[in-house]
This record gives structure tokens, sequence and C-alpha cells, in this order.
């Protein structure tokens, strides 16, 4: 992705704060079928970001254990682990127009009921959309790395986005994150520790658990020669 050197805030937050984005609009390429997916499939798959709480049975259309993954990409392992649990609800939030379109793309074949899609900032969604103590897990899987140090502010896994998180997820819930940067590894490692609502599964990192698929950047990862470390951390 371009990794610009401008740091977008938003002034949308109802409480006046605002935040560094860890992603930057772009015009990335859409196919006609992702195009075609978003166009058809959106208004039946997804939820439209609202600054009020979500009511995640009428969402879903039953009551079920949810996990919200934040930045599922082009939504392969979205689709995988949905499969793999039938019994939980998978709430996707993506930026990303191409990886919308590709995930309705995924539900619609699979003809998949449990997922659903918020096109939005995460970082807003889980603080206006999720009441606490609301969620059975988080996925955060590879998130954008911002490998320069001037840009380690808009990485995701910062103290403030944790401690929300952590907030939101039920007690016996989990976190489950994964990156192929091993400096990000670190700081997730040191960020997760210190929240005080979360306890390590592991002493440090956990090994990747039989659910979580290979991702798409994983794998693009390891290419580089790149290794991978999972953290698990569940909610006090
Ligand atoms: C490096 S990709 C990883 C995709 C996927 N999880 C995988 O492992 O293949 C990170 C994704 O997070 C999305 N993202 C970054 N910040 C986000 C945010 N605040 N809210 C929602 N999505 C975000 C980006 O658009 C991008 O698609």
């Amino acid at each position: 992705m371009t990794q610009a050197d401008d740091v977008v805030t938003t002034s949308s937050a109802p409480s006046g704060t605002s935040h560094i984005r860890s992603f930057v609009h772009r015009r990335a390429h859409i196919t006609p079928s992702q195009k075609e997916a978003l166009d058809r499939l959106l208004p039946q798959w997804s939820v439209a970001y609202r600054c009020a709480p979500l009511d995640l049975d009428q969402a879903f259309g039953r009551s079920a254990p949810t996990v919200l993954e934040i930045g599922f990409g082009m939504g392969e392992t979205t689709l995988k682990i949905a499969q793999a649990r039938p019994d939980d609800n998978f709430l996707g939030v993506e930026v990303f127009n191409a990886g919308v379109g590709a995930l309705l793309k995924r539900i619609d074949e699979a003809a998949q009921t449990n997922i659903r899609i918020i096109q939005h900032d995460a970082v807003e969604v889980a603080r206006d959309m999720i009441a606490p103590d609301t969620l059975a897990g988080v996925h955060i899987y590879f998130p954008d790395p911002w490998p320069k140090k001037r840009h380690h502010k808009r990485r995701l896994v910062q103290p403030p986005f944790i401690e929300l998180l952590a907030s939101r997820i039920k007690p016996g819930g989990y976190i489950h994150c994964a990156t192929d940067w091993e400096n990000y590894a670190e700081q997730m490692l040191d960020v997760l520790s210190h929240v005080p609502l979360l306890t390590n599964t592991a002493d440090d990192y956990a090994p990747r658990p039989d659910f979580r698929p290979q991702t798409k950047f994983e794998t693009r990862g390891l290419r580089l020669g790149h290794g991978v470390w999972d953290l698990i951390f569940t909610r006090k």
C-alpha cells in the first residue's frame, strides 16, 4: 500500500477527540466482478456505520457469539474461518472497496450466512457501534506494518485502541493478533501485556491455532523470508 507522509485525522469523533488513521484512502484497482458484487450484495450483507450501538442479534438474524475481524483484506481467511465455525457470527470491518467486493463475492458463492461487513474505520466502529462486554473475540491478522519509524503512529495496535477493544470483549473472550513483522510483534506483545483487562494465554507468542488458515499477506511475508507471530490474550 502507499504509505503517505501525511497524517489524516478524523473530526467525526462524537466526543470531539480525533485519531490518526491506520490507513490511507487510495484508488486501488477493483475488478468488474468485485464492483458488481459491491453494487448487488452490499445492501444484503453489510451494515452501515452509525454512531449508535449495533443490535448484533438483529444484524445477524440470530443470537450467537460474535467475532469482530479488523482489516479482512480480500476476505479469504474470513470465509474459511466462518465456514469452519458455523455457530459463530463474524463481523468483518474493512475500508478497502476491492476487499469488500471480494468478500461479498465469496459470501454469495459460498451461500455463507454468518458474516456481516461494515465498510468503515474499525476504530470508529469499535468505539461507536460495539457495546461494552459483547464480543466473543477479535481478530487482527497482518495489520499494515507501517515499517518506517515515523509511521509507527499509524499502527492499529496501540494502547488506546487495544484498551477500547478489550472493553468490548466479554469476560472470557479473546483477542488474536498475528503479524509477520518482528518489530510489530514486539510492539503487540508490549501493548497487549500492559492492558489490565487482558491475560496472555502463552508465555509470550502463541502457537497458531488450527482455526486460523494462512492468510494472503502471511503468504507474501513468508515468501519474503519473514517469521510469523501469533498473540492470543483473553479478557479477564
Ligand atoms: C495488510 S492487510 C491484511 C489483510 C488480511 N487480514 C490478510 O492477512 O491477508 C491490512 C488491511 O487492513 C485494512 N485496514 C487498515 N486500517 C483499517 C481500519 N482502521 N479499519 C478497517 N480496515 C483497516 C486495510 O485496508 C488492509 O486491507
